[in-house]
Order: structure tokens, then C-alpha cells, then sequence
């Protein structure tokens, strides 16, 4: 079959890769795609956010999957259009996509289906922000209502910061902090008429979100991750699917809004119990680049089965024994700017080492044919092995030999579950 991977990222390089992989696929296309998405797909210069471009190239490469990476398409309503087209698309609806689209239409969901998650106020006047920063107490939690990349949400004590960032949003969502670990819990979802729904969870990941090691700085888009957590309670995925996947599943259904493509439940394991701190509709970056790594199922039939209601007569997913870490390299300035046109090296002499790959995210190919940084994250490292500490170890050699000017890594992306 042909698939179309529409997006530029990590997560869609991961994605291409994986259907590159699989025999029951012929052929990979991305658009707009990367310089490293274009060793395993052939890409289009079409603009991701207009759903008619994406429909017309889906139709004349016959696609028969169309996968959308990225919030913002889906948000848009691209699948919508994809599909209306006749094309099976992997990704939510736009109405569906509002589970990320809108925070606050999250949490209506959630309350809606009894899903546990902090409780929260939507606040558009500097009255109501001061009575819900006043209500929580410190730390405070300041979200943006809509999309931000991972980036529109100010963890603080400070009072002051708190209310400056609330004033910078227009609708802006103050919740109640969540003490202990965050887990990303990934669930592939299909729905039919008659078949009803169909979840399939994925492997428990952790990201690392903010850009500097101990957890300190400023929020990223996420600058590494692993995949399994040693650290897991058990039954963990088992308590998720009951009561967050499903249940949240389930209410999108009932609203006349069935949720198909990838809900990425953002976890926090708080001293009360598991809490739901966000969804994402798509698959998430970096979590994504070690999961893919380590799923030992052929991708194409899962998207497909999500994509057109028949998940429930694919086999769950299956998991390769051992360890996948993924770091990420972000460009100078990252997460408050981004630097262009670095030349990247060592690029290959990464890939040559055992158990490694690397996923492009941020870059370019200049005018003189060399890969230069594009963007904040600008690539991760992926590696496997049979232990987490040995993954580490060969990502963070892939590491060591790529470079670039003002290149910036945590050295500690899965240091504490590798030492447990
Ligand atoms: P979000 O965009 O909602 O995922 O938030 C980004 C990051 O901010 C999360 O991954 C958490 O690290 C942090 N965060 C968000 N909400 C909370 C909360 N209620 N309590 C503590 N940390 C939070
Ligand atoms: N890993 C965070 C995200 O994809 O939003």
C-alpha cells in the first residue's frame, strides 16, 4: 500500500520510518517532510494546514493511508477533508482534535466522563485569574487555552510571573498543581458505527520537558524520552485504559464526536493517585521516537484499522524485549528562539554505530547541499538495548559524535530510571 505522512518533525520521521519498515508497504511520501524523512519517503512541497492540497495529493499518489502528524492540521479539520475525499486517514476529526485544541473543552470532557484530572478554572478577566491563583495557592499552573507546542503552559511560585502569563493569554486555564512523575500513555483508537470502540494502549514513555537536566528552566516541546518505565506501578496501563482512555473514548463517542487516531494521555502518578495533566490527539515528540523503535507489530495495519473501523480485527500491539532512549538536540536560543542555517556533522558516523539511528526534526538542506538546523529541535538520537543503561550509553555516544554550533542536550534523559 501507499501511505502519506503529512507533517516535518520528529514524530513524522518516526512515523515514515516505521511504514518504510513494514512489508505491507510500498510506498512512503511526506509532505512538507525533512532532509531526513527523505531516506525513507519521497516528499511534496504542499502546505500541511490546507486540507484541499493535502485531499489532491493524497488522491493523486492514490494514497491508501493518510497519516497527520501534527496538532495543528488536525486541529484545522485536514483529516476531515482528507476523508471526505474517500482517502482513510489515522487522526482525529477537527471536533475530535479539540481535545487538544481547546484545554478547557478537555476538562468539560473529562468531568463529563469522571476522568480524574486537576481540578481547573477558565478565567478572561485579571479578577477571576487572581481568585483562581488565590484559591490553588503556589505552585501555580498557567495554561494557554489553545495551542502552544507544548510551550503556552508557566509552572511557578512566583505570584507575579503567574499573572504576567495569564495576562499574555486570552482565555487561560488555572488548575491546581500535580506533585509526583509524569508518564506518557499513548493509545491507538478506532470507532465504527457497529463495532463500537476499540482502544489499544501503548507502551508507558517518559518525556523530559524542560530544557535543561534536574527538570530545570523553561518548558520545550520535550527534549528526550524512554520507553519502558522500570518504574511503573503495575496494572499501570491496565488502570489508564479503565479509567482515562476508555471512559474519555467512550464521551467523545456519545457527543456524536468519536475519536479515531492517537490520544496521548499526559499523566502525573500524584500521592492521590493517577491525574490526567493534558491529552494530545496525536502521537507525541519525542515519547514516539523511542516507542516506534521498540514495536515489534507492522504499523500500517494499526493505523489503518484506526483509520477506517477496523481496529477491533487487528492484533493489539506487541513489544520487542528491551530499551529504547531517545535525546534530543535543540538549536542555540531553544526554548525561547531558535537558531537557522548551523551546519550539522557527524550525522552519519551516529547512524554507523550500533543501535542507533537519528530522527530529523528541525532541519534543512542549505543551498551548498549540507543539513543545517531548521527549527528549535533540530534531531534525536534514538537507541536500543537490552538494558536502559546500555540505551543511554549508545544514544549518548550518537550524541557525542553529532555537532553543531550552540547545540544544546540534557545529559540526564533517563539517568535516574537506568540507575534503579
Ligand atoms: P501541558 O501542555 O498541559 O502538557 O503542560 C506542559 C507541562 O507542564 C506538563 O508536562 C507538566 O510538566 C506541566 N504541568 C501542566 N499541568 C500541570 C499541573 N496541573 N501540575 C503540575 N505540572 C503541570
Ligand atoms: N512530548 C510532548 C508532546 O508531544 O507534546
Amino acid at each position: 500500500m501507499t501511505c502519506l505522512v503529512i507533517g516535518t518533525g520528529g514524530r513524522e520521521h518516526a512515523l515514515a520510518r516505521a511504514l518504510a519498515a513494514d512489508p505491507a508497504v510500498a510506498a512512503v511520501h511526506c509532505a512538507p517532510g525533512n532532509p531526513g524523512i527523505a531516506a525513507v519517503a519521497t516528499l511534496h512541497d504542499v502546505d500541511q494546514l490546507d486540507g484541499e492540497a493535502v485531499a489532491d495529493l493524497a488522491v493523486s499518489l492514490g494514497a491508501d493511508l493518510v497519516v497527520v502528524g501534527p496538532e495543528a492540521p488536525l486541529v484545522a479539520g485536514v483529516a476531515d477533508v482528507v476523508r471526505a475525499r474517500g482517502v482513510a486517514v489515522f487522526g482525529p476529526s477537527g471536533a475530535a482534535a479539540q481535545l487538544e485544541g481547546s484545554k478547557t473543552f478537555a476538562k468539560e470532557v473529562m468531568v463529563a466522563a469522571g476522568v480524574p484530572t486537576a481540578a481547573a478554572y477558565t478565567c478572561t478577566t485579571a479578577e477571576e485569574v487572581a481568585a483562581a491563583l488565590d484559591e490553588f495557592g503556589a505552585p501555580y499552573v498557567v495554561k494557554d487555552d489553545g495551542l502552544a507546542a507544548g510551550k503556552g503552559v508557566v509552572v511557578t511560585s512566583d505570584r507575579d510571573a503567574a499573572v504576567a502569563h495569564a495576562a499574555a493569554c486570552e482565555r487561560v486555564v488555572i488548575e491546581e498543581y500535580l506533585d509526583g512523575p509524569e508518564v506518557s500513555l499513548f493509545a491507538i483508537c478506532g470507532w465504527d458505527e457497529e463495532r463500537g470502540t476499540t482502544v489499544y494502549p501503548l507502551q508507558p514513555a517518559q518525556d523530559f520537558k524542560r530544557i535543561f537536566d534536574n527538570d530545570e528552566g523553561g518548558n520545550t516541546g520535550g527534549m528526550g524520552a524512554y520507553t519502558p518505565l522500570p518504574w511503573a506501578p503495575e496494572g499501570l496501563v491496565e488502570e489508564v485504559l479503565r479509567d482515562v482512555l476508555q471512559p474519555t473514548v467512550d464521551e467523545m463517542a456519545r457527543r456524536g464526536t468519536p475519536f479515531t487516531g492517537l490520544l496521548y494521555a499526559g499523566l502525573a502518578l500524584t500521592s492521590r493517585g493517577t491525574r490526567v495533566v493534558e491529552f494530545n490527539t496525536r502521537f507525541g515528540d519525542p515519547e514516539t521516537q523511542p516507542l516506534l523503535a521498540l514495536l515489534d507489530s507492522p504499523l500500517s495495519p494499526l493505523l489503518l484499522g484506526a483509520a477506517n473501523g477496523t481496529l477491533d480485527s487487528v492484533p493489539a500491539p506487541a513489544w520487542k524485549d528491551g530499551n529504547a532512549v531517545a535525546v534530543v538536540m535543540a538549536s542555540a536560543g531553544y526554548p525561547e528562539s531558535s537558531s537557522k542555517g548551523d551546519v550539522i556533522a557527524g550525522l552519519d558516523a551516529a547512524e554507523a554505530l550500533e543501535g542507533v539511528h537519528v530522527i530529523h526534526a528541525g532541519t534543512a538542506l542549505s543551498d551548498a547541499g549540507e543539513v543545517v538546523t531548521a527549527g528549535g529541535r533540530v534531531l534525536a538520537v534514538v537507541a536500543v538495548d537490552t538494558s536502559l543503561a546500555a540505551a543511554r550509553d549508545r544514544a549518548y555516544a550518537g550524541v557525542g559524535e553529532i555537532s553543531f554550533d550552540g547545540a544544546q542536550h540534557r545529559t540526564d534523559i533517563a539517568l535516574k530510571a537506568a540507575h534503579l
